[in-house]
C-alpha cells in the first residue's frame, strides 16, 4: 500500500485499511493498528478478512436485549462461516423504562453514536443488534448517514406470561391492569402479582408496540434477513436468524451493497404500507421520517393517509387486536403478511439479501391455514391504522391511531379540558374536584419535541379517576406528544406545531370548543380566528432553552414530529450513485 493514501483512496480500501487514523502517515498508521490488533492474539490471515463491525447494544439496563450476548456469538458465527472477521463493539443502549427524561431524548444521540463509530472503526458492513423502540431507529438513522452496507438484527419478542389463567405480556396489558388498579377494580395484591407476570422472558413487548413496529418495518424496508422480524427472543429460530445475519453481512461487504441502495423511495412505501396493515404504533411514522430524513428524502403525511385509505389492518395483535408477537411468528410471520399485501407493494425494491422484496416473497413460498394475519377481503379494520388529521388546531399535522380508537368517539364534539403541562396534569387528573364529564375533551400541552423535552409517551393520558370510578374507559385525548405502541384509545397525537414553540395548541383554553372527525380527518378548534389571534398576542410563547450540554444541542436543533423530531444538521442529501 502506498505510503500518501488520498481521500479516494481511502474511501475504496477495505477491512483493516480502512479509516486509518491520521498520523500523516498511511503505511505507519496501518502498521500501527495491526500491531494493536495482534496483541488481541489475531493473526495476519484473520485481519486480512473482510472486516464485519456488530453494534451490540447489550447493557445491564436494557432487559429487551438480555440475549445479545446469545445472539452476539451467533452473528459471529455465521461471519466467520462466510470468511469475514467479526468486530463487536459497544454503542449506548436505550430501554425505555430506564430512560429519563424519555428515551425519545436520547434517540438521536444513539445514532450520532452509531453514526460516528461506524465511521471512526475499519468495517466493511455493519450488523446493527437493537430490539428497544428506540433503538433500531437510531440504528438506522447512523447507519443511513455512515452509508455503509449494514443489516439489522433486532432481539425478538419476549415470551408472554400467565396470571391467574388469563395470558399476558407488556404492555398493553400493564396498561390495561394499572386501569384497573386506578378504578379500583383490583387490589394491591393483584397489582403486584401480576407485575410479576407480565415480562415472562428478556425481549422486546410482546404486542405490536414500537419495538415490534420498528422490527416488521426493518424487514419490510429490506434491512433484515426474510423473516427476521419475528421470531421470539429465546427461541431456536431468533438464534437461527443471527447466524444468517452475520453470514449475509460478509455477503454485503463483499458485493459492497451501501444501505443507500436499500433505503429507496420505494423501499419507504413498503414500510408504510406495512406500518398501516400492522396496526403499527403511531411512534413508527415518526422514526420513518426520520431515517428517510437522513437520506435527504420525505415522507408525505398525506400520502400515508391515502394509502391508509386502502390498507387495511391485517395482523391481529395487540393492541389494535387479540394476539401476540409469538402467534405472529407461528403464523408465518411478515411472509404471511407480505404476501398478503403483494399487490400493493413496490416489488422491485431491493433487500440485504440481493433480491428483491418479491423475489423474497416468491422463495417464501405458499402460505398455510392460520388465525393471526387476516386476508384483505376480512380484515381486522377496513383501513390502514393510522390517520392523519389536520385543521387550526394542527396545521402542521397529527395523527390518530384509529384502529385503537373508540368508534363512539371519533366524530365527536365536545369542551376542552386543559393541563399547561405534565406536572399539571400529574397534580389534578385525579382531583374530586376537576370539572370534567365523558364528553369532555382532554387537552395536554408542553410535553412535544421541546416542550417536556423529548416529546415523551405522555399523551396516553390517564382518565380522571372520577370518570374511571364510574366505569368511563376512554375519552378523547389531545396532545403535542406521543404514546406508547402499546397503548389504545381514541387520542390525537403529535399535534405540530407544538405548545411550547407557539403552536395553536398553547391558545387553548378551558371550555373553548373541539371538533374531531376521524372520517374528515378534521381537528378543529372552534373559536373565530381573530380570537385565536388576540391570544397569541397576549401570552406570547417563548420556546424552552438550556445553557449548555446534550439537552442544549437538543433544545437548539431539535425538528418537530412531521420532520422526525431529528436534529435539523444531520438530515442528509439525496445519495449519488457510487
Ligand atoms: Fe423495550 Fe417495550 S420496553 S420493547
Amino acid at each position: 500500500m502506498s505510503k500518501k493514501t488520498n481521500g479516494a483512496a481511502q474511501d475504496e480500501a477495505s477491512g483493516l485499511r480502512k479509516g486509518l487514523t491520521s498520523y500523516g502517515d498511511s503505511g505507519f498508521s496501518l502498521f500501527l493498528r495491526k500491531a494493536f490488533i495482534k496483541g488481541a492474539g489475531y493473526t495476519d490471515g484473520a485481519l486480512d478478512r473482510p472486516v464485519i463491525g456488530i453494534a451490540n447494544t447489550g447493557s445491564a439496563y436494557n432487559p429487551c436485549h438480555g440475549n445479545a450476548p446469545q445472539l452476539l456469538e451467533a452473528v459471529k458465527r455465521g461471519i466467520m462461516f462466510a470468511g469475514g472477521l467479526p468486530m463487536d463493539f459497544p454503542t449506548i443502549s436505550i430501554h425505555e423504562s430506564f430512560s429519563f427524561p424519555t428515551s425519545m431524548y436520547l434517540r438521536n444521540l444513539m445514532s450520532m453514536d452509531t453514526e460516528e463509530l461506524i465511521r471512526a472503526q475499519p468495517m466493511d458492513a455493519v450488523v446493527l443488534i437493537g430490539g428497544c423502540d428506540k433503538t433500531v431507529p437510531a440504528q438506522l438513522m447512523g447507519a443511513a448517514s455512515a452509508d455503509i452496507p449494514a443489516i439489522q438484527l433486532v432481539t425478538g419478542s419476549m415470551l408472554t406470561g400467565s396470571h391467574r389463567s388469563e395470558r399476558v405480556g407488556a404492555c398493553t396489558d400493564c396498561r390495561r391492569y394499572w386501569g384497573k388498579y386506578r378504578a379500583e377494580e383490583i387490589d394491591d395484591q393483584e397489582i403486584a402479582d401480576v407485575n410479576n407476570q407480565l415480562v415472562a422472558s428478556v425481549g422486546t413487548c410482546s404486542v405490536m408496540g414500537t419495538a415490534s413496529t420498528m422490527a416488521c418495518i426493518a424487514e419490510a424496508l429490506g434491512m433484515t434477513v426474510p423473516g427476521g422480524a419475528t421470531p421470539p427472543a429465546v427461541t431456536a429460530d431468533r438464534m437461527r436468524i443471527a447466524e444468517l445475519t452475520g453470514t449475509q453481512a460478509v455477503e454485503i461487504a463483499r458485493q459492497r451493497l451501501r444501505i443507500s441502495k436499500i433505503l429507496t423511495a420505494d423501499a419507504f412505501e413498503n414500510a408504510m404500507r406495512v406500518l398501516l396493515a400492522i396496526g403499527g404504533s403511531t411512534n413508527g411514522i415518526i422514526h420513518l421520517t426520520a431515517i428517510a430524513g437522513r437520506l435527504g428524502l420525505d415522507l408525505d403525511l398525506k400520502a400515508l393517509d391515502r394509502m391508509g385509505r386502502e390498507t387495511p389492518v391485517l395482523v391481529d395483535l395487540k393492541p389494535s387486536g387479540q394476539h401476540y408477537m409469538e402467534d405472529f411468528h407461528k403464523a408465518g410471520g411478515m411472509a404471511t403478511l407480505l404476501r398478503e399485501l403483494k399487490p400493493l407493494l413496490k416489488l422491485d425494491a431491493l433487500t440485504v439479501t440481493g433480491r428483491t422484496l418479491g423475489e423474497e416473497i416468491e422463495r417464501a413460498g405458499p402460505g398455510f391455514t392460520q388465525s393471526v394475519v387476516k386476508t384483505r377481503q376480512d380484515p381486522i379494520y377496513p383501513q390502514g391504522g393510522i390517520a392523519v388529521l389536520s385543521g387550526n388546531l394542527a396545521p402542521e399535522g397529527a395523527i390518530i391511531k384509529q384502529s385503537s380508537a373508540n368508534a363512539a368517539l371519533m366524530e365527536h364534539e365536545g369542551c376542552a379540558v386543559v393541563f399547561e403541562n405534565a406536572e399539571d396534569l400529574a397534580t389534578r387528573i385525579d382531583a374530586a374536584d376537576l370539572d370534567v364529564t365523558p364528553q369532555d375533551i382532554l387537552v395536554l400541552k408542553n410535553i412535544g419535541p421541546k416542550g417536556a423535552p423529548g416529546m415523551p409517551e405522555a399523551g396516553y393520558i390517564p382518565i380522571p379517576k372520577k370518570l374511571a370510578s364510574q366505569g368511563v374507559k376512554d375519552i378523547i385525548r389531545i396532545s403535542d406528544g406521543r404514546m406508547s405502541g402499546t397503548a389504545f384509545g381514541t387520542i390525537v397525537l403529535h399535534v405540530t406545531p407544538e405548545a411550547a414553540i407557539g403552536g395553536p395548541l398553547a391558545y387553548v383554553r378551558n371550555g373553548d370548543r373541539i371538533r374531531l372527525s376521524v372520517s374528515q380527518r378534521e381537528i378543529s378548534l372552534l373559536i373565530p380566528e381573530e380570537e385565536l389571534e388576540r391570544r397569541r398576542r397576549e401570552q406570547p410563547v417563548t420556546p424552552p432553552t438550556a445553557e449548555r450540554g446534550y439537552k442544549k444541542l437538543f433544545l437548539d436543533t431539535v425538528t418537530q414530529a412531521d420532520k422526525g423530531v431529528d436534529f435539523d444538521f444531520l438530515r442528509g442529501v439525496p445519495a449519488k450513485p457510487k
